[in-house]
């Protein structure tokens, strides 16, 4: 088999082309950086896949600033702040009054397929749909990427450094040998439902609700599709929800704090895992880890992306550093300066989390507890702006 592999080189081989992977390699790019990114998934597979919508500031600058697109601008709707509704009413936390930041509803469906057009555009090498993906000499200074086309051809290609931008079932992190990582873990007895509705909006800006049945989530699309999330057992079965099930259960969670939804057709249902995960160092010999690859949270904040986007402009300028140097130093680099956003992000996803869902066997002291907790923070200009800054992204990078 080996023998009819086409062998090639490149400077860095990423194993992932979702907006990690892809990103990383827009910004190798524009240093001058050849790279080759990888991906089991066919692009229409990615494009399909319904995930997150809301982008930090730092975010947008980077998607904008850099060149990918600037369709955010005009697609994406600026969000000036968010509601909490809890105790039978709606609190507001005024994102541009505290802290003069905002986020923008801007799909990682959309985020993906900019950054796909861009390194299109840009010539970029990305190779979708691919199989028999393996990495090997990960701590020799040639390491090797090897996969097999979407035409079924063998290839082999070694590169300076190898990088795991290939999600939360990462293989990459895999290759960490376990003496010289640690990894962290948290499961939550819940996960969410998400589904996708053919209605307009039910509310302006994303409403968090905490209420005794358990969490909801009021968010947005577009003018006629709207995504809502509701707190679910994490075994739950999709078949088991008719649209007139689901409507009752949402409807119930968000009139608690006089919300009313409009309903339409419900055309996507999932159920979403909740988990805190990171694996540290970010990085072993030649290789080193972004994203999902080396970090979980759990959706409440919607924080996966950014510190997706956030790690890998940090892993650029320190990859640029590893090229003109020839040596792994910046990696560790890296793995340090990334990491201590992923732990303030880990925090406030666990924070937002624990905040305002209802664990199994609640006791009415919990539900009061949670409330006087939401009372504390929304009455609080300290607190609100604590929300606002996390919610918006620690700015500069930090
Ligand atoms: C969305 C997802 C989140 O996890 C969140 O906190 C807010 C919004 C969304 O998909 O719209």
């Amino acid at each position: 088999m080996t023998s009819s592999r086409v062998h090639s080189r490149t400077q860095i081989a990423v194993v992932g082309a979702g907006p990690a992977g892809l990103m990383l390699s827009h910004l190798l790019a524009r240093a001058g950086i050849d790279s080759v990114a990888v991906d089991l998934r066919s692009r229409r597979e990615i494009e399909e896949t319904h995930r997150a919508g809301i982008l930090e500031q730092d975010s947008v600058d980077l998607l904008v600033g850099t060149g990918v697109s600037d369709r955010v601008h005009r697609d994406g709707y600026r969000h000036d702040g968010i509601e909490l509704a809890f105790g039978g009413g709606g609190h507001r936390i005024d994102f541009q009054g505290l802290v003069g930041a905002s986020t923008r509803l801007y799909p990682q469906t959309d985020v993906f397929t900019d950054l796909a057009d861009a390194r299109r555009r840009d010539g970029g090498d990305v190779r979708f749909g691919v199989s028999d993906v393996s990495v090997g000499d990960r701590v020799s200074d040639a390491p090797v990427l090897r996969f097999t086309d979407a035409d079924g051809i063998g290839h082999e290609i070694r590169a300076d450094f190898l990088v795991g931008a290939d999600g939360s079932r990462s293989l990459c992190r895999r290759e960490i040998p376990e003496g010289a990582r640690t990894q962290y873990f948290r499961e939550y007895p819940f996960a969410w439902f998400g589904i996708l509705v053919e209605a307009p909006p039910s509310a302006p800006e994303l409403v968090y609700n905490h209420s005794p049945r358990g969490f909801a989530l009021i968010s947005q699309r577009t003018g006629s599709l709207q995504r809502m999330y509701f707190q679910c057992d994490p075994a739950e079965d999709v078949g088991d929800w008719s649209d007139d099930r689901i409507w009752h259960e949402l409807q119930s969670r968000v009139g608690a704090n006089g919300h009313v939804l409009r309903e339409g057709p419900i055309t996507s249902r999932t159920v979403l895992p909740f988990r805190s995960f990171v694996q540290e160092p970010m990085h072993h010999g030649r290789l080193v880890l972004a994203g999902d690859a080396a970090h979980t949270v759990p959706p409440t904040g919607a924080k996966g992306l950014n510190l997706a986007l956030a790690d890998v402009r940090v892993l650029a300028e320190e990859l640029e550093r590893a090229v003109a140097r020839g040596d792994t130093a910046p990696l560790a680099a890296y793995s340090e300066r990334a990491l201590g956003r992923v732990w303030k992000a880990q925090h406030f996803s666990y924070w937002m989390t624990t905040m305002l869902h209802t664990l199994p066997g609640a006791t009415p002291f919990d539900l009061r507890r949670q409330e006087g907790e939401l009372a504390a923070v929304t009455g609080s200009t300290a607190g609100s702006a604590y929300l606002a800054e996390a919610y918006t992204g620690w700015p500069g990078g930090r």
